[in-house]
């Protein structure tokens, strides 16, 4: 075997590409499949089809030891661990889709040479299914815990490598081991349910902590007090930490959402009634409609209202829109008789068929031009450098923020004249 062992990515889609990128960035030689044609085509160019900060620059500088394709058999040809990475988006019944997993385990044909080390997120128990259903395949469970727009960063310098693997895996999963020792981080080994069950408990705490700091919020606003320093006080205790606690209007994307209805779906599967995880998702629905009321609240009837939304991704530098609040907002907004227009740096395209009656603008300044309100939903830093007090204001028809992500100078604002609402204070 080689000093750097080769590896296989099966699906390059948003974790897919990272995960090929950073590895060969550590050295190895990766075999990236898809099945989408066009996209290996233009990978094998050097061309990043997602908005992710430094993966393009990864990409080129390691485009010869990055090997895209479409056929598997390569793959098996040159790399005996293979990262599933395809997505496992939800079903009508909240439970995850495990179809491109199993077209993907169809595809390893009956070697026994390989293991399969599962990355896409999937629910607790898959591994053992799998291993029913193959029998002889190796199994690594090997979840990840990137964050969009952060991905590079969060692979090289992750918190913690979680390698999940039954006995009878026990060799591969210390070649995956193997992999992530340059990076230096806390490693913990165990079965391959619980690795599974890390990931979605992960997801599951995070989603909780926003939207128990929304809630908070929500009683800050009616008690008079100001979450910010809520947070920050709640932040300093060691046992809570300072992370995940900033209020405002909502968790979206590909991961929270799906993944807390997945553990809800899957513990109720087995009997089980895990109220928290109802409330959690209830107020996270609740928290992306507050806006309207405060909108309301300043203009009564928004019939007729020119509204501008400030950033349409989940979250900024990335161009997802899964499950993003805007277009929660956007459709409430045109429900409740308001002319929606919408500006964001990179995600306004990728959300133009959903985002209906939307008039999507080019810049910032353009969204704001006679606008009766302006509402920050996500919090690009662009949107800071604005020049709130001059050209903004000048623009506007009324002089009124909705901060959704209590992201802006609410005292430099108002100094200007602005109407301010922010979350929780
Ligand atoms: C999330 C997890 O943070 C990653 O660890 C995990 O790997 C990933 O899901 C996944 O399962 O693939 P991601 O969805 O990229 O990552 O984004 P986050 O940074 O976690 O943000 C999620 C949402 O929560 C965003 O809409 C963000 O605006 C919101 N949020 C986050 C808050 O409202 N308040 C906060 O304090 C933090």
């Amino acid at each position: 075997m080689p000093e750097k062992e080769p590896i296989g990515v099966i699906g390059v889609g948003w974790v897919g590409l990272v995960t090929a990128a950073c590895f060969a960035e550590l050295g190895h030689e990766v075999h990236a499949r898809d099945i989408v044609e066009d996209k290996v085509a233009s990978l094998s160019h050097g061309e990043v089809p997602i908005h992710e900060p430094e993966l393009p620059e990864l990409v080129t500088k390691n485009a010869e030891r990055l090997h895209f394709t479409t056929d598997m058999d390569e793959l098996l040809e040159n790399a005996e661990l293979l990262f599933c990475c395809v997505d496992t988006p939800p079903t009508y019944s909240g439970d995850a889709d495990l179809s491109r997993v199993d077209a993907v385990i169809e595809s390893l044909g009956d070697s026994n040479e390989h293991a399969l080390v599962m990355k896409s997120t999937v629910p607790v128990g898959t591994g053992r299914s799998i291993k029913r259903r193959r029998d002889g395949l190796a199994y690594v469970a090997n979840p990840e815990f990137l964050k969009e727009g952060s991905a590079v960063r969060d692979f090289m310098k992750p918190d913690r490598v979680v390698v999940g693997a039954d006995d009878d895996s026990e060799e591969f999963a210390q070649r995956v081991q193997a992999l992530y020792e340059p990076l230096g981080a806390e490693l913990v080994r165990t079965d391959v349910a619980s690795a599974e069950m890390i990931k979605l408990a992960s997801n599951a705490f995070l989603a909780t902590k926003i939207s128990f700091i929304n809630e908070i919020a929500n009683v800050s606003e009616e008690l008079g007090a100001d979450v910010e320093e809520v947070a920050r006080g709640m932040g300093l205790d060691e046992r809570i930490g300072p992370k995940f606690l900033q209020a405002g209007v909502g968790y979206g994307g590909s991961c929270f959402p799906k993944d807390v209805q997945a553990l809800k779906q899957l513990a109720g599967n087995s009997g089980y009634h895990f109220q928290l995880l109802t409330a959690v998702v209830e107020v996270n629905e609740l928290q992306k409609r507050r806006t309207i009321s405060k909108l309301q609240k300043h203009l009564g009837s928004l019939v007729g209202k020119e509204i501008a939304l400030l950033g349409v991704a989940f979250k900024p530098n990335t161009d997802d829109v899964r499950e993003a609040t805007s277009l929660v907002l956007a459709g409430r907004l045109h429900g409740e008789g308001a002319n929606v227009r919408v500006y964001d740096p990179v995600a306004a395209e990728r959300a133009r068929a959903i985002l209906g009656d939307a008039r999507i603008c080019d810049s910032a300044l353009d969204a704001v031009n006679g606008a009766d309100a302006v509402v920050l939903v996500t919090e690009w830093s662009e949107f800071e450098d604005l020049d709130w007090g001059g050209e903004v204001k000048r623009r506007m028809r009324t002089p009124l923020v909705v901060d959704g992500r209590n992201f802006l100078d609410r005292e430099v604002l108002q100094a200007a004249g602005f109407t301010y609402e922010g979350v929780g204070r």
